[in-house]
């Protein structure tokens, strides 16, 4: 009976195996690229990783949304994510770290490759609608935020968090940070902090708030619409806007950045931060304290430059910040303890602001020569 009890279990184990083939024939696509009408339609298909974007999914998107772009029989493009939770939650990150690691091309490749979507999407030549409703963090900003048109709602949750792993807030950070309301976008760059629901829109990352459980609709009417120019996606966008009467952020703590967030260096904030003493301060003192010192100051500079800069140009200086993180060690050691072993305890090197000289700072926006994003 050992026997028998072998043999069914061996074909037991051969049925999961053929389960699992089968699983993997099916497999649903990553990145769903579909026309509706004269819409083309993008939804990021990993919605048990959060839609996490990885160079296969910005390889499928990068040519079809350029193919649309000069499409006569493409009026618009809408960009979204699968199931309940997330638009986007950021770039597969961990796969650039292991490939990192061992010198595979991946490590240049996915940010070249990303920054060069960043790039398509803040000039494309049509209406880009972006339906950020859950979580849109990291490179799902770069997804949405260069676009014409980012749709918010009470699901949304925004976060640059880059310096918590050792990397700088990318993707256009250095564009659309710096061009926030007063210090707000170096707020969040330096502390990754999160904000939800309307406040992603009073702070100028989205461009419109709807209800979550009217998205569906909107979408339908933005499909419908007959050759639309801006204008008329932008008055279909305002119908369906749910207005509040006041104009004040829910959480009436993003009115303290643009004070304390002004010195001209890290050092600075976090002396403004601790002359203050409020809850506020101390809270974002600590936040600071647990972030890569390198990724900080990369980051003020990389904001302070971008505010002057055109996208393009801003994307190519980040594209160098983004391998000189890859040759440095805070990046690996951020994934290491955020993502892999999730300690949430990385071991930063230098491990204090003021071992981070300001050379040390502008090497890492030095040029690559031949190696550089060109646009
Ligand atoms: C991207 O994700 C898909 C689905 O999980 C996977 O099949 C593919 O190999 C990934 N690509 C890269 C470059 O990691
Ligand atoms: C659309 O483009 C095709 C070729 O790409 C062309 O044959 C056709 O005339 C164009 N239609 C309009 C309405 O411009």
């Amino acid at each position: 009976s050992m026997l028998r009890v072998f043999a069914v279990s061996s074909r037991l184990r051969s049925l999961c195996r053929l389960q699992r083939i089968q699983a993997h024939m099916v497999r649903k696509p990553e990145v769903l690229l579909e026309k509706v009408g004269r819409t083309g339609v993008i939804t990021m298909n990993r919605p048990k990783v959060l839609n996490a974007l990885n160079l296969t999914m910005i390889r499928q998107i990068y040519p079809q949304l350029k193919k649309w772009e000069s499409d006569n029989e493409t009026d618009i493009v809408i960009i979204k994510g699968a199931g309940d939770k997330a638009f986007c939650a950021g770039g597969d990150i961990r796969a650039v770290t292991e490939a990192g690691k061992v010198g595979d091309s991946l490590a240049q490749d996915f940010f070249r490759e990303e920054y060069i979507l960043n790039n398509a999407i803040g000039s494309y030549r049509k209406p880009y609608i972006a339906l950020i409703d859950g979580i849109t963090m990291g490179g799902g900003v770069g997804l949405s935020v260069h676009g014409l048109f980012r749709v918010a709602t009470e699901k949304t949750l925004f976060a640059m968090p880059e310096t918590a792993i050792g990397l700088f807030p990318d993707v256009g950070g250095g564009y659309f940070l710096p061009r926030l309301q007063g210090k707000l976008g170096l707020f969040l760059a330096l502390t990754g902090f999160r904000l939800k629901g309307r406040d992603v829109q009073r702070a100028g990352v989205a461009t419109h708030f709807v209800e979550s459980k009217k998205i569906p609709d909107l979408q339908k009417e933005l499909v419908d619409l007959k050759s639309p120019s801006a204008e008329d996606v932008s008055r279909v966008l305002d119908s369906y806007q749910n207005y509040q009467p006041f104009i004040y952020f829910q959480s009436l703590v993003l009115l303290n950045p643009v004070r304390l967030f002004s010195a001209s260096s890290v050092e600075g904030i976090v002396k403004n931060l601790k002359t203050d003493g409020s809850e506020f301060a101390k809270k974002q003192t600590e936040t600071l304290s647990k972030m890569s010192p390198t990724s900080l100051k990369i980051t003020l500079k990389q904001l302070q430059a971008g505010a002057a800069l055109s996208l393009q140009d801003v994307l190519v200086m980040e594209y160098r910040l983004s391998q000189a993180c890859m040759r440095g060690c805070d990046f690996y050691e951020g994934v290491r303890a955020v993502l892999v072993d999730k300690d949430q305890n990385p071991k930063w090197n230098p491990s204090t602001l003021e071992e981070v000289s300001n050379q040390m700072v502008e090497q890492c926006f030095s040029s690559l020569g031949e190696k550089d994003l060109t646009l």
